[in-house]
């Protein structure tokens, strides 16, 4: 018998899109399976005007195949010089729909973060006060913390302060990778949210490491202890509606992962929502997908679900390419390392 599992089509609440000939490779494999994504403004240089948003949107509506639909949700990097005004601007347009923190040096094109927090108090203040979100890099990136402690010292350190001192501001803590960020984000109230990746959810830093390095599994915040994977996917099925799916499907060219110094990021946009139903599946709690994939973000963010449907079906273990061309370039797929027997039906 087959199985086959319907829902309200899938968001991507952190995506990165790149530019380009990437952005034109790596646009229809997210548009395929999602109406709409946030895209994180981490070009070279990043997006941190309204007017560099506005550009940013043109162009990838500009390399969105005909016949696919597609909504951008597009955001502006916070930087020191952020204009509060500029950034209500955007949000009031309908322009953007958060504003990124990145702490500097924290990962792939972060040089522009923020180093002293002071200095976007202002631009906080106005967020709290339009309920603009703001999406969270949550490590701390000084040379002292061990990289895999840098997202629990950074929750005490720098998130739990901007937060008590900003009263109402709505946060988005991405990507999250540890027990302790599960836990911070059941405990916070309403204006407190998390998103998760496909790779936090299935894989532990042994999967990276053990029997050789794959630095396709490598991505920031790092792969962690199997014990705080467990965690999350605990927190992913929980029902907790303040959690939700943001892959962080981050592509780079394959001679740029398998490379001396290896650049952080997985590119799962091709295969989330498989093995998100094959992971929920396993947890027994396939009932839940469509509140993590479908639900949750958009109630949080304050936007309508989906009307479409998409249909998931299980069958024969899936194949999918190694990798897709990106102009001269190709950017290698997330191999989870089992099989997967979902597949998003055409
Ligand atoms: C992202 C990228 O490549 O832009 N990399 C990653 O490992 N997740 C940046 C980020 O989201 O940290
Ligand atoms: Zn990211």
């Amino acid at each position: 018998m087959t199985q086959s599992l319907t829902i309200r089509r899938p968001d991507d609440w952190h995506l990165h899109l790149r530019d380009g000939a990437m952005l034109a490779a790596v646009l229809p494999e997210t548009a395929r399976h999602f109406a709409r994504a946030i895209i994180m403004p981490n070009l070279v240089p990043p997006v941190v005007t309204g007017a560099d948003a506005a550009a940013y949107r043109s162009r990838i509506m500009a390399a969105l195949p005909a016949g696919m639909t597609f909504t951008p949700l597009m955001t502006l990097y916070l930087t020191e010089d952020t204009d509060a005004a500029d950034v209500a601007a955007a949000a009031a347009s309908g322009l953007i729909t958060a504003v990124k923190l990145y702490p500097a040096g924290a990962t792939t094109n972060s040089a522009s973060g923020v180093r002293d927090f002071d200095k976007v108090r202002p631009v906080l203040e106005k967020m709290a006060g339009i309920g603009l979100p703001l999406c969270v890099h949550g490590e701390v990136t000084g040379p002292e913390v061990d990289i895999f402690d840098r997202e629990a010292v950074f929750i005490d350190t720098v998130l739990d302060p901007i937060r008590r001192a900003t009263p109402g501001l709505r946060v988005v803590m991405e990507h999250i990778t540890t027990s302790q960020a599960a836990d911070y984000v059941a405990a916070g109230g309403d204006t407190l949210a998390a998103t998760i990746t496909v790779q936090h959810l299935m894989l532990d830093r042994n999967d990276m490491l053990v029997g050789g390095m794959r630095p396709h599994y490598y991505c920031l915040p790092i792969l962690k202890r199997r014990d705080h994977r467990e965690a999350l996917l605990a927190a992913a099925i929980s029902g907790n509606p303040r959690i939700f799916l943001g892959t962080d499907s981050a592509p780079h060219p394959t001679h740029a992962k398998e490379a001396e110094c290896c650049s952080a990021g997985c590119f799962t946009a091709p295969l989330a929502l498989s093995c998100l139903a094959e992971t929920f599946e396993q947890a027994g709690a396939l009932d839940r997908l469509e509140a993590f994939t479908s639900l949750n973000g958009p109630r949080f963010y304050g936007l309508p679900v989906n009307e479409e449907t998409i249909t998931l079906v299980k069958g024969d273990p899936i194949a999918w390419p190694d990798r897709i061309g990106a102009g001269e370039a190709t950017v290698t797929l997330f191999n989870p390392g089992i099989p997967l027997h979902w597949r998003v039906e055409a």
